[in-house]
């Protein structure tokens, strides 16, 4: 089925309450002006009004399930540790000992009793209570009078997703994301583990790269490749807060695609995650993504998945979620791809890019992570090992496939542009309505000072 919305036609397909439209949020035509690509007094001011006044996506509740479970979450300037504690809640302290300001711990995730602090070895327990000051007697007691146990901030799970917050005040995460929170429930992300978990060091300011995420504007120039089997004329959906929704359609080519009919290759490896024979398929590329959603409803229902719960949409499309202020969820009934856009401690014209695939694995079904996702094939995809993070450094191919290798080439381009004198700030099509509704709720929580 296809409708007329906005400016143009879309292949939105069955009819279902989850793909209902979002009411309308209209924020104008202005134009932002460009320092808050490179500015460093905007970087810092961002910090403080925004990061330090949100609720941040730390990790997943997969690295942190069982007693002793933490997390490192780096950020601008500050490191968090997240941990499970003994009374099973999850706690988040400044990765910062208190005696002299030395980071606690240095791995990424893993499993302890106690935190030791690597240049006295003081010791702290999960909670953050400070269990041993090593040659305690050569202190005076009034200087162990000061506080010594770690500092807290606020941590709270929701959908499988832990966050954390500098702001002790802030609202509970669950209202938060309240705007989507019933529809990431769906995808029960809680249940499903790291598979894949890579970081790397892009030269363009985190906005650029949540700017870049959050369009398909830009495949048929980036990434040719994707024409084939993508739709890049989608629904995009506002929430109040800075919220906003994207759906992909795929196995369907894009309206720019010369071949609207043939059942080409990248129609071909999306039949067969769902389980159809190519050489079989009788349609055409117009049929390709019915017949996927058909195919993997039949297959849940066969396997008993529960799938019921999921649009015709949800089944074959990338459904993409924008976090406020630096997170992105690609979500998939198989498999969620996490993206965040960290700010660099001291250098607005660089970020870091952290990806993880997250997967359930099914003893004995016939299920994969979506292929297009490019997970190598040595993976172990269990669950039973959290690999390790896969870092690269700036100006080194990041190695992520394609299509992201694409986008952080490009990045530093745009990036390098967006610092001159001779950029006004950005003039958004409607297709870029979801980075209008970001650079807008921005916009409201700077200026609030
Ligand atoms: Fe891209």
């Amino acid at each position: 089925m296809t409708y007329h919305h906005n400016l143009w036609d879309i292949h939105i397909g069955t009819p279902h309450p989850f793909n209902d439209k979002a009411p309308a949020i209209d924020h104008g035509a202005g134009r932002p002006t460009p320092e808050r690509f490179h500015s460093r007094s905007y970087a810092e001011a961002e910090w403080n009004r925004v990061f330090a006044r949100s609720w941040l996506l730390a990790c997943t509740v997969s690295d942190v399930r069982e007693t002793g479970d933490f997390a490192r979450f780096d950020i601008g300037p500050e490191s968090f540790i997240v941990v499970r504690a003994e009374d099973g809640s999850l706690k988040a302290h400044y990765n910062v000992c208190p005696h002299r300001g030395s980071r606690l711990v240095l791995a990424d995730t893993g499993s302890i009793s106690q935190f030791t602090c690597p240049f006295h070895s003081w010791q702290f327990a999960l909670d953050g209570q400070n269990i041993a000051v090593t040659d305690h007697q050569t202190f005076r007691p009034e200087v162990l009078c000061h506080d010594h146990n770690l500092t807290p901030l606020r941590c709270e799970e929701a959908a499988g997703l832990v966050f954390v917050s500098m702001d002790a005040g802030i609202a509970p995460l669950k209202e938060w994301l309240a705007p989507i929170l019933p529809q990431l429930e769906l995808y029960d992300i809680a249940s499903m583990n790291v598979v894949q978990h890579r970081r790397s060091d892009w030269g363009a300011n985190w906005k650029g790269g949540v700017d870049a995420f959050a369009e398909t504007y830009h495949l048929h120039a980036v990434h040719p490749q994707t024409q084939c089997l993508m739709d890049d004329r989608t629904q995009i959906d506002l929430y109040p807060g800075g919220f906003s929704r994207q759906f992909v359609p795929f196995a369907q080519p894009s309206p720019r695609f010369p071949d609207q009919q043939s059942v080409n290759a990248g129609i071909e490896i999306m039949l067969k995650d769902a389980g159809i024979d190519p050489a079989g398929f009788q349609g055409s590329a117009q049929d390709s993504r019915a017949a996927v959603q058909q195919a993997k409803r039949q297959r849940a229902a066969r396997l008993g998945l529960g799938w019921d719960k999921f649009s015709d949409t949800q089944l074959s499309d990338s459904t993409i979620y924008s976090l406020f202020p630096n997170v992105q969820i690609g979500c998939h009934p198989e498999a969620v791809f996490l993206h965040r856009f960290v700010p660099h401690a001291t250098d607005p014209n660089q970020f870091t890019y952290d990806t993880c695939i997250l997967y359930r694995h099914i003893e004995g079904a016939d299920l994969a992570a979506p292929a297009w996702m490019g997970l190598a094939a040595d993976l172990d995809m269990t669950g039973d090992t959290r690999p390790d993070i896969v870092r690269t450094a700036l100006g080194e191919p990041p190695g992520l496939g394609e299509v992201l290798d694409q986008d952080s080439e490009l990045l530093p381009i745009v990036q390098a542009g967006a610092r001159s004198r001779g950029f006004r700030g950005p003039l958004w099509s409607e297709q870029e309505a979801r980075l209008r509704h970001f650079h807008a709720e921005l916009d409201r929580r700077m200026a609030a000072g």
